[in-house]
């Protein structure tokens, strides 16, 4: 078998200068993700949180190399898997799963319940139909759904949390290493939306799963989270552990972010309420501004913002920042 370099980190999923590019038109380029980079490790939680149109799917379709993107390097387990032939990039693929906002659409409306599960295990081959059954059943108890009551119905007849159940259920099948939810969580109603939660952060342990928690909601990725990345125009502005991000946010957009939803942060200054974006600046994720991404939105903006872009740098353990002037911490 061919071997592929080894990042040798001991992170399940590394990402190395991630870039997504999309042409549109015969001149048009959208530069959806540029220089994304981070790690997760076993037992971990990393949030990803921007506002719609910043790029997260497309980083997560990127990760799962649907389509591969345009540069940069995605690691799962040392592996790299931007360097691997298709067949051994369908045997990798199988050790992270995904899981969409939509469960009734991403199950086949036509098919019961316990045979969707059991679909990753007669794909791999598992032939022995009361293994498929066994196992089947107790993933379904895993996932908090009764298997005797549920198995046998059609999505059509589950609520949208116990079919965001079964879309886990089958994502676990083949026991993967990572799992990558996109929204999983925004279509649900606020009480549904507690207990799926509640249920990943439990399989992230009984499972020892790592987990790309991805949301435009700042409040639900806070419930999952053990560290955040925030996004901003395709890059990450801000990476922090939750408690630092949420009580001490340093990027400009993370503070506008928090302010717009939670209570204004006590001790600091609060930001100038954020500028409507003209229609220049919302099409500008094709033309992005010269220096700091976020310059033309940030009422502390200087000079340097403008003409360049600030580089993702620590600025104290595990607290990262892609800003020129940070908020002083407190
Ligand atoms: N297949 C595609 N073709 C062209 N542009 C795309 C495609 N997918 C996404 N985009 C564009 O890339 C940017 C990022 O989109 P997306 O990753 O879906 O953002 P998010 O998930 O954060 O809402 C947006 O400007 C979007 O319009
Ligand atoms: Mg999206």
């Amino acid at each position: 078998m061919k071997t592929y370099q080894s990042s040798k980190t001991g992170a399940v999923l590394e990402v190395r200068d991630i870039q997504v590019s999309f042409n549109i038109g015969r001149k048009q380029t959208i530069h959806a993700v540029s220089e994304v980079s981070f790690k997760i490790n076993r037992e971990e939680t990393l949030g990803l949180v921007g506002e719609s149109g910043c790029g997260k799917s497309s980083l997560a379709r990127a990760i799962m190399q649907l389509p591969p993107p345009i540069s940069g390097q995605v690691f799962v387990d040392g592996y790299d898997l931007s360097a691997m032939d298709a067949m051994a990039l369908r045997g990798f693929r199988s050790r992270i799963q995904m899981v969409f906002q939509d469960p009734a659409s991403s199950l086949n409306p036509g098919r019961r319940v316990g045979r969707s599960i059991a679909e990753p295990l007669r794909i791999q081959g598992v032939k022995d139909k009361t293994e498929r059954i066994s196992r089947v059943r107790s993933m379904m108890a895993a996932v908090g759904l009764d298997p005797e009551q549920y198995e046998d119905l059609f999505p059509s007849q589950l609520s949208g949390g116990q079919c965001q159940r079964v879309s886990i259920a089958r994502a676990l099948m083949t026991r993967p290493d990572m799992l990558i939810c996109d929204e999983s969580v925004s279509a649900l109603d606020v009480s549904v939306q507690a207990q799926i939660l509640n249920l990943l952060n439990q399989i992230k342990v009984d499972f020892g799963l790592a987990m790309l928690f991805i949301s435009h909601d700042l409040a639900v990725v806070k419930r999952v989270s053990d560290r955040v990345a925030v996004m901003y125009k395709g890059t990450i502005c801000e990476l922090a552990p939750v408690q630092e991000l949420y009580s001490r946010p340093t990027h400009p957009y993370t503070v506008v972010l928090l302010n717009a939803v939670l209570q204004p942060l006590p001790g600091k200054r609060r930001l100038a309420d954020i500028k409507v974006p003209n229609r220049n600046e919302l099409s500008s994720s094709t033309a992005s501004p010269c220096g700091c991404r976020f310059h033309p939105r940030c009422s502390l903006m200087k000079r340097l913002c403008a003409e360049q872009a600030p580089r993702l740098s620590e600025i104290e353990n595990g607290h990262f920042v892609a800003c020129h002037f940070p908020y002083s911490k407190t």
